[in-house]
């Protein structure tokens, strides 16, 4: 079996490249990766040379894009402009990647009869009020609110067409917020360990009482495992741990756990349009494909994220001087 993971230079990407490799002897991987400030090769070192292939490329490209899709038997598409921050500053590199990128993964695999499964995320639904019982499911409709979640949003739509109007086998799953190693210290979570461990206080926008459900990024990848041997073709899952925390909370654990005052932090601008709360409905995956979440204490995955990011400061330490020295531009 060959599978085409997109995006594997990625947070999620690598990681589950990593999983597939580790747990499945018979497999083969190709990875194509435009390796943009997002993606970093070295998120992929050690893996076996003989089952592992690395192809820097974009998925706007077409020739190459078909040409990998018929190598393959199954594609994996992680590959996005993932980032609601950078789309808010400049969309546009979000609706080539996320909208005309995914068009081309689908027309190559309806064109050599491949199956897809397409990751996505639960901001296509918009967001929920703090003290709406409502969580997302997969008839919630689409909603989105930035300029990322808009062009995800699309991109599923367009999976949807494909599998209805060519007959396209391919599954789409909904994830909620992710953390663990490897992520990008421009997020949330990274952003907070790294500027302590650097010495600089943790930056809160506006309130801090924005709610995300966090799952950890081995729990996301099983699920989608899951859903590839097993998943219905045409349907789509949501994936999500019960996780709900305010990113206030989120923060004065991290600083507990650095053994920082609770209230070592500082108010920043908010995000213009800022979602206020994110909630999956996880029962689907959880019936349907027997999927459930390892990680159910949030402390004890954010200390395992925490080791990370102590013990790889070679990995993400290049990158935090320009990281800081954008959101600064901007008062973040
Ligand atoms: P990421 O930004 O860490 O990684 C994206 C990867 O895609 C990078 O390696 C980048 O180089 C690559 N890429 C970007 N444009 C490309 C192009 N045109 N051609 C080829 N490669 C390209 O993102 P992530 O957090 O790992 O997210 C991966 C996927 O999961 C995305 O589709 C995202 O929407 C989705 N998702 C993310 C989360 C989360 O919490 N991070 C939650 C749910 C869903
Ligand atoms: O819900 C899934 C989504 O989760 C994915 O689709 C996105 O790819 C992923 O980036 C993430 O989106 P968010 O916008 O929720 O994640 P981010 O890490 O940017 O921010 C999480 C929350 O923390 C959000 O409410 C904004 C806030 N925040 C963020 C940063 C970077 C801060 O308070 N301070 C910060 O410095």
């Amino acid at each position: 079996m060959k599978i085409l993971v997109t995006g594997g230079a990625g947070f999620i990407g690598s990681n589950f490249v990593h999983l597939l490799l580790n747990e499945q002897p018979d497999l083969e991987v190709t990875v194509i990766d435009k390796l943009t400030y997002a993606g970093n090769k070295a998120s992929l070192d050690g893996l076996p040379n003989n089952r592992f292939k690395f192809v820097q490329g974009d998925i706007c490209d077409e020739k190459l894009i078909d040409q990998l899709v018929a190598e393959s038997d199954v594609v994996v598409h992680f590959a996005a402009e993932s980032h609601n921050d950078n789309s808010l500053r400049e969309p546009w590199p979000f609706v080539e990647t996320n909208v005309v990128g995914t068009y081309r993964i689908l027309e190559a695999v309806r064109a050599h009869d491949k199956r897809l499964h397409h990751i996505s995320t639960d901001e296509v639904f918009g967001d929920l009020e703090l003290d709406d019982p409502a969580k997302f499911n997969d008839k919630t409709a689409y909603n989105p609110s930035s300029p990322y979640s808009a062009t995800k949003a699309g991109s599923d739509l367009l999976v949807r067409a494909w599998v209805r109007s060519f007959g396209v086998k391919a599954t789409i799953s909904n994830c909620s917020n992710n953390y663990g190693p490897y992520q990008h210290i421009e997020k949330f979570i990274p952003r907070q360990i790294t500027n302590i461990l650097s010495g600089q206080k943790p930056k809160l926008y506006g309130s801090g009482q924005n709610i995300r459900d966090w799952i950890h990024v081995n729990d996301h990848n099983v699920a989608v495992l899951k859903v590839l041997e097993s998943g219905r073709i045409g349907e789509t899952y949501l994936i999500g741990a019960n996780g709900e925390k305010s990113n206030k909370e989120v923060l004065e654990t991290i600083l507990e756990l650095m053994g920082k005052p609770k209230d070592w932090f500082e108010a920043v601008n908010d995000r213009p349009g800022h979602d206020m709360r994110y909630a999956i409905d996880p029962s689907k995956i959880e019936r349907e494909l027997g999927w459930k979440p390892g990680y159910t204490d949030i402390e004890q995955g954010l200390k395992q994220t925490i080791d990370w990011y102590t013990n790889h400061k070679e990995w993400w330490q290049p990158l935090k001087d320009a990281v800081e020295a954008a959101y600064k531009k901007k008062g973040q």
